[in-house]
C-alpha cells in the first residue's frame, strides 16, 4: 500500500484527534471522580439529602443554661450510600461568633471565626459507601441556636479516579499516540521502500540493457559481468563492508567491462594469438570504461572499478601500474572476482581450469596479482560452494535468448529482503 501526501496528512490529523479526544476523555473521567464536590443541606429539617446517596441528620440533646451561657449537645450522622467513597472531606457549620467548644467526638473539631469545622482525625480518611459518619459536639454559646446548614466538602473516590487507573489512562494515551505514529511511519517506510525498490529496478534494467550490448559483442563471456558482480558483492559482504558498499560493488561489478564496447569485435573474439597492437586495444577497455562511466557519480566506485580492475597488487598491471592499496578497494575486490570467473569459464583459446587448479592459481597470485587480504574470501567461496550456486543460477538465465536476466534478488544481502 502506498500513502499519498493527502492520506498521510489525514492520518496525522487523525492521530492528533485521537490523542486529543483521549486526553479530554481521561480528563473528564478523572474530573468526574475527583472534582471537589460540595453539598449543602438545610438542617432545619431533622435529616435531609446532601446529594444523590449522601444524607445527613442532626439532633440536639442535653441542652441547658449555665452562667448566662447556653450549652447544647449536637449529634451528627452523615450516611453515604453512593458507590463512590468521599475522601479528604471537611464539614462546616455556621455558628455564632462567641461559640466555644466544650466537648467533641468522632472527628477533629475547631472553630475558625464563625465556622465550626469538622475534619477526620486522619485527614485522608475515606468516607466510603454504606458508612455512617457519626460525630458530635457540645457547644457553649451566648444564645440558644440550632445549626441551620451543614456544608460537606470532599472528593469523590471512584475506581477510575485512583492513581493506578490514571496511570492506565495515561498509558493508553501514550499507546494511542505511539500506535498512530507507528502506523504512519510504517506506511511511510513502506512507501519509501517501494520507491527505493523501484529505483533499484530502474538501475538494474538500465544495466541489463547495457550489459546486453557487451554480451552481444563478446558472446563467450556471456553472463561474465553478472557473475563477477555477484562474486564481488559476496566478497564485500564477507569482508563486512556496509550494505551500501556491497550494493555499489555489485553495480560496479556489472559494468566493470563496459569499456569492451569500444574494442573491435574482431579483436575481442580473435581465437589466435594477439598482436601487441591488439593486446593494447583490449587493455584499453579499462580506460574506455573509465571515461564512459565518469559521469555516473551517483554510484560510487563504478568508474574506478572499470578503470582499475586489471591493476595488479605488485604494480605490474594496467592501465596505470598502481600497486597495493593505491588500487581502490572495490577494484581490488572485482579484480579477484574477475580472475576467478575467467579461470572457471571456457574461452575461445582454452577450456576452464578445475577447482584445485583455480585455488592454486589464486593463492599463487596472492600478494602479486591479488590483494592478499581478499584472496582468502574468494578461496572460501570456492571451497564452500558459493561460486557453484552463482553459476547454476546464471546458467539458467543465460541459456535463453532473452538476455534480460538481472533481478534485485541477485544483490546479496542488500535491501531486498522485504
Ligand atoms: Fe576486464
Amino acid at each position: 500500500m502506498k500513502l499519498d501526501k493527502t492520506t498521510e496528512t489525514l492520518l496525522i490529523f487523525l492521530t492528533a484527534f485521537v490523542v486529543l479526544f483521549t486526553a479530554l476523555f481521561v480528563n473528564k473521567v478523572c474530573a468526574d471522580n475527583n472534582v471537589s464536590s460540595e453539598y449543602t443541606i438545610d438542617l432545619s429539617l431533622t435529616g435531609a439529602k446532601l446529594s444523590d446517596g449522601v444524607y445527613a441528620t442532626v439532633s440536639r440533646s442535653g441542652e441547658g443554661n449555665t452562667k448566662n451561657r447556653y450549652y447544647a449537645q449536637y449529634d451528627f450522622v452523615v450516611k453515604n450510600n453512593e458507590k463512590k467513597g468521599i475522601s479528604n472531606w471537611k464539614a462546616t457549620i455556621d455558628v455564632p461568633k462567641d461559640t466555644e467548644i466544650s466537648n467533641h467526638w468522632g472527628v477533629e473539631t475547631h472553630i475558625d471565626g464563625d465556622k465550626l469545622i469538622f475534619t477526620p482525625e486522619f485527614y485522608n480518611l475515606s468516607f466510603t459507601n454504606d458508612n455512617d459518619l457519626e460525630f458530635g459536639v457540645v457547644l457553649n454559646t451566648r444564645d440558644s441556636f440550632f445549626p441551620e446548614k451543614i456544608t460537606l466538602r470532599g472528593y469523590r473516590t471512584g475506581n477510575a479516579g485512583n492513581v493506578f487507573t490514571r496511570i492506565i489512562y495515561v498509558g493508553f494515551v501514550i499507546w494511542a499516540a505511539l500506535f498512530m505514529g507507528f502506523f504512519v511511519s510504517k506506511f511511510n517506510l513502506k512507501n519509501y521502500r517501494e520507491k527505493q525498490k523501484n529505483d533499484v529496478r530502474i538501475i538494474l534494467q538500465s544495466m541489463n540493457t547495457f550489459i546486453s550490448f557487451i554480451d552481444a559483442k563478446d558472446p563467450y563471456t556471456r553472463g561474465h559481468s553478472r557473475r563477477v558482480a555477484m562474486y564481488a558483492a559476496e566478497i564485500a559482504k564477507r569482508m563486512r563492508l556496509s550494505e551500501d558498499e556491497v550494493q555499489n560493488i555489485y553495480y560496479a561489478g556489472l559494468l566493470h567491462d563496459a569499456g569492451k564496447i569500444s574494442v573491435p569485435d574482431a579483436v575481442l573474439n580473435k581465437p589466435g594469438k594477439l598482436s601487441d597492437e591488439e593486446r593494447k586495444q583490449i587493455q584499453d577497455h579499462t580506460v574506455a570504461g573509465g571515461k564512459m562511466l565518469k559521469q555516473m557519480t551517483s554510484l560510487r566506485g563504478i568508474r574506478e572499478i572499470a578503470l582499475y580492475h586489471h591493476e595488479r597488487y605488485d604494480g605490474t598491471g594496467y592501465p596505470e601500474g598502481l600497486a597495493g592499496e593505491n588500487i581502490p578497494l572495490y577494484a581490488r575486490i572485482v579484480g579477484v572476482a574477475d580472475a576467478y570467473d575467467a579461470m572457471s569459464s571456457n574461452r575461445v583459446y582454452r577450456r576452464h581450469l578445475n577447482k584445485d587448479e583455480i585455488i592454486e592459481e589464486i593463492q599463487q597470485g596472492s600478494g602479486t596479482q591479488f590483494d592478499p587480504n581478499i584472496v582468502p574470501y574468494m578461496v572460501d567461496m570456492i571451497n564452500d560452494g558459493y561460486v557453484n550456486v552463482v553459476k547454476m543460477e546464471t546458467a539458467e538465465n543465460d541459456s535463453g535468448s532473452n538476455n534480460i536476466h538481472l533481478t534485485e534478488d541477485d544483490i546479496p544481502g542488500v535491501y531486498m529482503g522485504f
